[in-house]
C-alpha cells in the first residue's frame, strides 16, 4: 500500500524537522505534531505551513484525544521522533531519570497505543539510540524498554539505531559534539588500520541524512519489522 500522509511526533526536533521536510518535498501529506503549550507554537506554525505541512497540537495528556486525531489524519505512518536530554530534563525542573520515562518511554507508548487503538493500523517508525538493546544507563533502559513494547505490536514497526546525530543545532550541545568528534577520529584511524566496519557501526550521522533514510524506510513495505543500525541505517 502506497504512503500518501504521515503523522511526525518530535516535528520541532533535530530530526523531526528534517523528515517534516523531506516528507513534504517527496508529496507525502505531511501532519506535523507540536506540543500545545509551545513556547514557539507560532513559529513553527509558520515554517511548517511554509513548506507544507499541516501542524497538529494535539495534548499529550489526553490519550482519547491522541486516538481520535491519529484516527482522524488516518496517516499510513507514525513516526516517534521524541526523546528527552539532560540539560531538558534541568530546564523541566525533572531529574534525568524521571524525564527518560515520561518522554523517552511514555510519550512513545502514548503514541504508539493511541496508533494501535486507530481502525488505520498505520507503520510506526521509532527513533532508538545505538546500545538500546544493551540497556546501560537511564537513558538507555528507558529505550530498551520502549523498543520491547513496540516490537511486541502487532503494527508494522520499524526502529532506528543511529550513533551520535550531527549538525548544526539551534541549541548547543558540546558534549555530544566532542564525543561525536573524538568518536568520529578514532573510528578514522581504524578504518585505515583495516576495522573499517566499527566505522560504519558506531560513526556518527547528519540529522538530514539520517531523515532521508527514515523516510525511505517508512515508505518501504519490506522494512517493517526492521532494526536498522550500522550501514543499514546510513546506505541507501
Ligand atoms: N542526539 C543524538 O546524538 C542522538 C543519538 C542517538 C539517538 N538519539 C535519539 O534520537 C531522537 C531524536 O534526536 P534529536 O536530536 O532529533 O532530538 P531533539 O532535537 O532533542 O528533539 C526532541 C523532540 O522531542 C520533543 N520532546 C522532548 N521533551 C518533550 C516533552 N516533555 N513533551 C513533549 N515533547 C517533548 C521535543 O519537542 P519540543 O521541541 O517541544 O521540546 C522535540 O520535538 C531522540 O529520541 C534521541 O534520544 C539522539
Amino acid at each position: 500500500m502506497e504512503i500518501s500522509t504521515a503523522f511526525v511526533a518530535g516535528a520541532t526536533g533535530f530530526t523531526g524537522r528534517a523528515v517534516v521536510e523531506i516528507l513534504c518535498k517527496r508529496g507525502v501529506n505531511t501532519f506535523a505534531h507540536v506540543r500545545p503549550d509551545s513556547p514557539s507554537l507560532d513559529k513553527w506554525r509558520e515554517s511548517f505551513s511554509a513548506i507544507g505541512a499541516h501542524i497538529d497540537t494535539t495534548s499529550w495528556d489526553d490519550e482519547k484525544k491522541l486516538a481520535a486525531t491519529i484516527n482522524a489524519i488516518s496517516p499510513g505512518v507514525v513516526f516517534s521522533l521524541l526523546g528527552s536530554t539532560r540539560r531538558r530534563a534541568r530546564l523541566e525542573g525533572l531529574p534525568a531519570k524521571a524525564a527518560y520515562e515520561t518522554v523517552d518511554y511514555g510519550l512513545t507508548v502514548r503514541l504508539l497505543e493511541a496508533a494501535e487503538a486507530s481502525s488505520v493500523k498505520p507503520r510506526f517508525v521509532y527513533l532508538s539510540a545505538l546500545g538500546a538493546d544493551k540497556g546501560h544507563g537511564e537513558y538507555m533502559k528507558a529505550r530498551k524498554r520502549a523498543e520491547e513494547r513496540i516490537r511486541k505490536s502487532e503494527l508494522p514497526w520499524i526502529i532506528a539505531r543511529p550513533s551520535f546525530i550531527t549538525g548544526k543545532r539551534d541549541e548547543p550541545r558540546r558534549g555530544e559534539k566532542l564525543a561525536a568528534t573524538v568518536s568520529d577520529t578514532c573510528l578514522a584511524a581504524l578504518r585505515r588500520l583495516g576495522a573499517g566496519r566499527l566505522q560504519d557501526r558506531y560513526g556518527s550521522t547528519s540529522n538530514r541524512a539520517l531523515a532521508d533514510r527514515l523516510v525511505e524506510l517508512a515508505l518501504d513495505p519490506a522494512a517493517a519489522g526492521g532494526i536498522f543500525e550500522g550501514p543499514l541505517l546510513t546506505v541507501g
